[in-house]
C-alpha cells in the first residue's frame, strides 16, 4: 500500500478511506494517542490505537523517535486541535528508538543543545519549519530569476582568485599535510608541485566569474556555497554559507538597487504565501522566547507583521555621507551606547551603527550607497568625486547587512590603476581585465547571503540555526 503524506491527510481529501502513514513518533499518550510527524508539515497526525487489542510488546515499542508505519481509517477528529485522525487497524515498528538514549525528548531543548545534535534537531518542530522555509526560499530564488530570463551560472568552487581581496580564503591543496610537501629554497611550500600547479582556495564569491558571464549572456545569477576563513564568532557569520549573486550588463547602481529590493520582496512574499503554518509556528516560538527578555529588548512587531512591513514599504536609500552625518548628530545622544563613535568621514560602519540607522533612526530596511573607495573592494566603479565608489549595502532590522553589491568599474585604465595600487597581480586576473578590454559596458550586481535571508524570514537570531549543518570554528564534525 502506498503511504500518504500527513500534509495531504490533514487536508481531508482522503476522509473515510483506508490510509497508510509513515513517520516518526513525537509522543505516545495513554497507550492510545500517537502523534506522528513525517516532515511534510509542522502538524502531526494523531493515530488512535485500539490498545485493548494490541499486544503490550508492541505498545512498548511505540516510543518517541521510533519510525512507524500505521494503517487505518482517516476520520474526522472529535478532539480539539486537529480536524482529522487515523483510527489504527495495524501498526508496524520500522525502526525502534530507545527512549532512554534518544536525545530529542518531547520537551523544550536549548538551541545550543540542538546545535550539538544537528543531525537530529531536524526532528523538532522548529527545525522542521526552518528547513522547509529555507527550501521554499531557495526555490523562490530560482523562480524569480528564471521568470525574468536570468541564466543560472555555476562558478568555480576551487579557484585561484581572491574576489574580495580581503585574504579570507581557505587554502586547497593536494600536497601532503605531514610536512613532506615540496618546498622552495626559502622554505615555503612549492605549489607548482600541486595538482593545479598553483596555489588555490575555496571561493569567497563567484562575482568575478559571474561578471564575465554577464558580459556575454546579459543577465546571470549564481547560487552556491561560499567560504570565508574569517573566524568570526558571531551570530551573523559562517565559515561556509550560501550566496546568491546576480550580475546584469547595461545596468547602473540605481537599477541594481531596484533589482535587489524587488528580488527580496518577491522571495519574502513567496515564503509568506507558501509557508503559512510554518511561519505561524515560528512566530509563536519567537513570542515565547521574547517573554524571557526585558521589555525594552523585545521586538515591536510579531514575525508576520515584520515580514509584511518589509513587503509594504520602500527601502530607504541613503548615501554613506548622509548616514555619517546622522550618526555624528546622534553622537552624544540618548543612545550613548555607541562603542565606536564615528568622527571621521571614511570610517567603516560597525554593526552597532548599522543597527542604529535601521532600527532606531529610519525604522525600515536601508540601502546605503556611495561608500568611500578605501573601505570597499577594488572592482567598484569610482565616482566623479574621485573618493567614493558606486557601492551599496542593504541593511535589515535585526540582521544588519543582508546584501553587498555595486556598479562595477568598467573602464580598463581605471581598473588597472586600482589593481596596481592595491598590489593585485594583473597577470593572475588577466581574464577579468579582458572583459574590460573587449566590449566593456556598464554593469552591476550584488550578493545576498542566503542564511541572512532565512534568518530574517524565520525570525531566528543565530545564523547557525538556519543552515542544515553549521560550519563554524567550533563545529566541524559533520
Ligand atoms: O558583502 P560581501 O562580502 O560581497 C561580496 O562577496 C560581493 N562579491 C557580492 C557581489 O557584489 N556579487 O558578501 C555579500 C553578502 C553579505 O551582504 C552577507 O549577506 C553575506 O554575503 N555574507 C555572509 N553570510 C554569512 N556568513 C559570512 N561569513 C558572510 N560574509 C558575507
Ligand atoms: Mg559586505
Amino acid at each position: 500500500m502506498k503511504h500518504t503524506k500527513i500534509k495531504e491527510l490533514l487536508s481531508g481529501t482522503n476522509a473515510l478511506q483506508e490510509v497508510n502513514v509513515k513517520g516518526w513518533v513525537r509522543t505516545f499518550r495513554n497507550k492510545q494517542f500517537i502523534a506522528v510527524n513525517d516532515g511534510s508539515t509542522i502538524n502531526n497526525i494523531q493515530c488512535v490505537v485500539d490498545f485493548e487489542n494490541t499486544p503490550d510488546e508492541l505498545l512498548k515499542r511505540i516510543t518517541t523517535g521510533a519510525a512507524i508505519s500505521v494503517i487505518g481509517t482517516l476520520v474526522e477528529s472529535k478532539g480539539s486541535g486537529q480536524n482529522y485522525e487515523v483510527q489504527v487497524s495495524k501498526i508496524e515498528i520500522l525502526g525502534d528508538s530507545d527512549p532512554e538514549k534518544y536525545p530529542m525528548q518531547p520537551k523544550k531543548h536549548s538551541l545550543e543543545f540542538l546545535r550539538e545534535n544537528a543531525h537530529l534537531r531536524i526532528r523538532t518542530n522548529a527545525f522542521g519549519a526552518i528547513m522547509r522555509v529555507r527550501s521554499v526560499l531557495a526555490f523562490a530564488v530560482h523562480q524569480y530569476f528564471q521568470e525574468r530570463g536570468f541564466a543560472y551560472v555555476n562558478t568555480p568552487i576551487i579557484t585561484g582568485s581572491d574576489a574580495e581581496g580581503a585574504g579570507e580564503m581557505f587554502q586547497v591543496t593536494s600536497l601532503p599535510l605531514d610536512g613532506s610537501a615540496p618546498r622552495n629554497e626559502d622554505g615555503t611550500i612549492n605549489y607548482k608541485e600541486d595538482f593545479f600547479a598553483k596555489h588555490t582556495n575555496l571561493t569567497v564569491s563567484g562575482q568575478l566569474e559571474g561578471e564575465a558571464y554577464a558580459m556575454a549572456l546579459g543577465q546571470i545569477y549564481t547560487f552556491g556555497p561560499t567560504f570565508r576563513a574569517e573566524n568570526s564568532n558571531t551570530s551573523r557569520h559562517l565559515a561556509e554559507f550560501w550566496m546568491i549573486e546576480p550580475e546584469v550588463a547595461f545596468c547602473d547602481l540605481d537599477g541594481n538597487m531596484d533589482l535587489a529590493e524587488d528580488f527580496i520582496k518577491y522571495v519574502v512574499r513567496y515564503a509568506v504565501e507558501k509557508c503559512p503554518d510554518d511561519l505561524k509556528f515560528l512566530e509563536s516560538r519567537l513570542l515565547e522566547e521574547e517573554k524571557s527578555k526585558p521589555a525594552a529588548e523585545r521586538s515591536e512587531m510579531a514575525l508576520l507583521e515584520k515580514l509584511n512591513f518589509v513587503l509594504d514599504n520602500n527601502f530607504k536609500r541613503v548615501s554613506y555621507t548622509e548616514a555619517i552625518d546622522i550618526l555624528k548628530a546622534s553622537k552624544p545622544n540618548k543612545n550613548k551606547k555607541f562603542q565606536y563613535i564615528i568622527d571621521e568621514w571614511g570610517a567603516d560602519l560597525q554593526s552597532e551603527h548599522e543597527r542604529f540607522l535601521v532600527e532606531k533612526h529610519f525604522k525600515c530596511p536601508v540601502i546605503l550607497f556611495d561608500y568611500p573607495a578605501k573601505i570597499k573592494a577594488f572592482y567598484m566603479r569610482l565616482n566623479e568625486d574621485g573618493k567614493t565608489v558606486r557601492a551599496m549595502d542593504i541593511l535589515f532590522p535585526g540582521i544588519g547587512e543582508i546584501v553587498g553589491g555595486s556598479q562595477r568599474e568598467e573602464r580598463y585604465d581605471v581598473l588597472l590603476e586600482k589593481m596596481q595600487a592595491l598590489g593585485i597581480d594583473e597577470k593572475e586576473l588577466y581574464w577579468y581585465l579582458d572583459t574590460r578590454k573587449f566590449g566593456s559596458a556598464v554593469h552591476s550586481g550584488f550578493g545576498l547571503g542566503f542564511e541572512r535571508l532565512v534568518l530574517f524570514v524565520t525570525g531566528m537570531t543565530n545564523i547557525r540555526d538556519v543552515i542544515p549543518f553549521p560550519r563554524t570554528p567550533q563545529n566541524a564534525e559533520f
